[in-house]
């Protein structure tokens, strides 16, 4: 094909991950199928033994650990983030099971740049087990989002969302799973959304994409 007729764009795009990684495997997958608009250039972890650095090196991405624990303070660590994401020139950042709360310091240099995905209908069961906060309330319905991260936790615009039913026998693990797999499907076709400039955002509200009809 001549021209520039069927190029895309890859955005230079950095993973976080904290440990399995399974959400960072599908969007490897997705970008490896030509699902998602993005060049990962590295996937980082805050955890040397994540299994997910495994998974990321045997898809030739590089991968490096920025431990918290060698630095003092929250903003000396996201800076050291920043600064070895920026290195790589990346432009958008995915967290994917990573369990730091990132600062100003960091959010200013990537601002509506960051995405994570949370195992719940935002803005119920915010923050850690967010499975087991669900089973325990007794909620009927609980899902998962992806939304762009700001200085709270969990609290940023909602990009996209699905609901997942709770049976009576459920356990959090069997929930989990469920909740999983609708992560998978969702992480890449939001991301990819926002990476082609599908989306607005106007205030809380995110518009231009929509997962109706899709599950
Ligand atoms: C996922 O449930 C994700 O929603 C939450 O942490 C878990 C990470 O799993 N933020 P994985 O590392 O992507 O497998």
């Amino acid at each position: 094909m001549g021209g520039s007729m069927g190029v895309k764009r890859l955005v230079p795009l950095g993973i976080l991950i904290s440990g399995r990684g399974s959400n960072m495997e599908a969007l490897i997958i997705a970008q490896r199928e030509g699902r998602l608009s993005a060049d990962i250039r590295v996937v980082i972890s805050n955890k040397a033994d994540a299994k997910g650095l495994e998974k990321a090196s045997s898809y030739g991405i590089e991968t490096l650990v920025i431990s918290h624990k060698d630095y003092q303070t929250r903003e000396d660590f996201d800076r050291a983030l920043a600064d070895a994401l920026e290195t790589r020139g990346v432009e958008y950042v995915a967290l994917a099971g990573f369990m730091r709360v990132l600062t100003p310091v960091f959010l200013s240099r990537f601002p509506m740049r960051v995405l994570n995905i949370h195992p719940a209908l935002l803005p119920s069961f915010k923050g850690v087990h967010a499975q087991r906060q669900a089973l325990e309330y007794g909620a009927k319905v609980t899902g998962c989002t992806v939304h762009f991260v700001d200085e709270g936790v969990d609290s940023g615009p909602i990009i996209a969302q699905v609901p997942v039913f709770i049976r009576d026998d459920d356990t959090e693990e069997t929930l989990s799973a469920r909740i999983l797999e609708y992560e998978h499907k969702i992480y890449p076709l939001a991301l990819e959304a926002v990476l082609t400039g599908k989306i607005r955002v106007e205030g809380r509200r995110v518009l231009g994409f929509s997962l109706e009809g899709l599950f």
